[in-house]
């Protein structure tokens, strides 16, 4: 079983402390960590974690960031050998700040990534050919993302894009019928949608209106208030509905949603239904948060079914 993710690689410098700074404020911290992020890269740990085979199609600068970064992904089983060094831009760089309470603020320097370009997309479709799922999010160039579904579509590999972080404007209309699932939390539905979807009754109706714009299928996520998945009626009466969240600790939300997107991705290239497959993903979502870091937030697999059978 096999996935693909066309996306962003960073380095992270986490803070960790009472209370994010307000502005113009200086807090003081507890502690921090350098260590392997970006939404692709981490997406592309989570999915190797719980042990799909994966194809990381990336782009780092030409310095020491970079190949820590790619050496760290290697680390946890992921081929980086459509992963590119850029002499011309740096590694990514997130510099994240999470407060007592796990929540987060997050400013990224995208670099190299925002280079990832048509040539670095053509030399790595052998990595399509194999894959079963595609994952995708908006930390590359949007013209890059829309080619890779498109590529994608063409060999029958199922879209995931995750739309985050939420873009400036709106995405290419053609984007959406490209997309077998799209999984926006809640900010990113409000921007793209305008308006913002706080019950599991709006989320819905986000939900409807991503698929609306022709995406086959939603999945709006409302972090501890759970999410709502909405189906395409042109395939049939396909089952959806709200998705129950699972009750943790929050230590941090770094990268949460990216642990659900890897959790969806691989349940679907196992082949299991999209609300089997959704469930599966709420889980490493959840799992995610009871932990500091960001790739290191994923959950092995045995963690996601316990959790899954204490809750059934
Ligand atoms: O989703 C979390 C990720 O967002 C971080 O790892 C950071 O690099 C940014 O891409």
């Amino acid at each position: 079983m096999s996935v693909a993710v066309i996306g962003s690689i960073n380095t992270d410098v986490t803070t960790y402390g009472v209370a994010l700074p307000r502005l113009g404020e200086t807090v003081m911290g507890k502690n921090y960590a350098i260590e392997l992020g970006g939404k692709g890269a981490n997406q592309a740990a989570a999915a190797a974690r719980l042990g799909a085979e994966v194809e990381f199609v990336g782009r780092v600068g030409a310095d020491a960031f970079g190949e820590l970064a790619l050496a760290h992904l290697c680390e946890f089983g992921v081929s980086t050998r459509y992963a590119t060094k850029d002499k011309e831009a740096a590694t990514g760089i997130a510099i994240i700040g999470v407060d007592a309470q796990g929540q987060n603020a997050i400013t990224i320097i995208p670099g190299a990534n925002m280079r990832l370009g048509e040539k670095e997309l053509t030399d790595a479709l052998p990595a399509l050919d194999k894959a079963k799922v595609l994952m995708l999010q908006l930390e590359i160039p949007i013209p890059t993302c829309l080619a890779a579904a498109r590529a994608a579509r063409e060999r029958g590999v199922v879209v995931v894009l995750d739309p985050a972080p939420a873009p400036l404007g709106p995405l290419p209309e053609e984007l959406y019928p490209l997309i077998d699932v799209i999984t926006p939390n809640e900010t990113e539905a409000e921007v793209l949608l305008g308006f913002r979807p706080r019950t599991l009754d709006e989320a819905s109706r986000a939900a409807r209106e991503f698929i609306e714009r022709g995406a086959h299928s939603a999945i709006v996520t409302l972090g501890s208030r759970g999410a709502f998945l909405a189906r395409s009626k042109i395939r049939g009466d396909l089952p959806e509905g709200p998705l129950a969240p699972f009750a943790v600790e929050p230590v941090s939300t770094v990268a949460a949603g990216d642990c659900f997107n890897a959790g969806l991705a691989v349940a679907l290239a196992e082949g299991r239904d999209l609300m089997e497959a959704a469930r599966f993903a709420c889980a490493c979502g959840a799992l995610c948060v009871t932990r500091p870091g960001s790739a290191a937030s994923a959950p092995q697999r045995k963690e996601v079914e316990e959790l899954l059978a204490r809750a059934a």
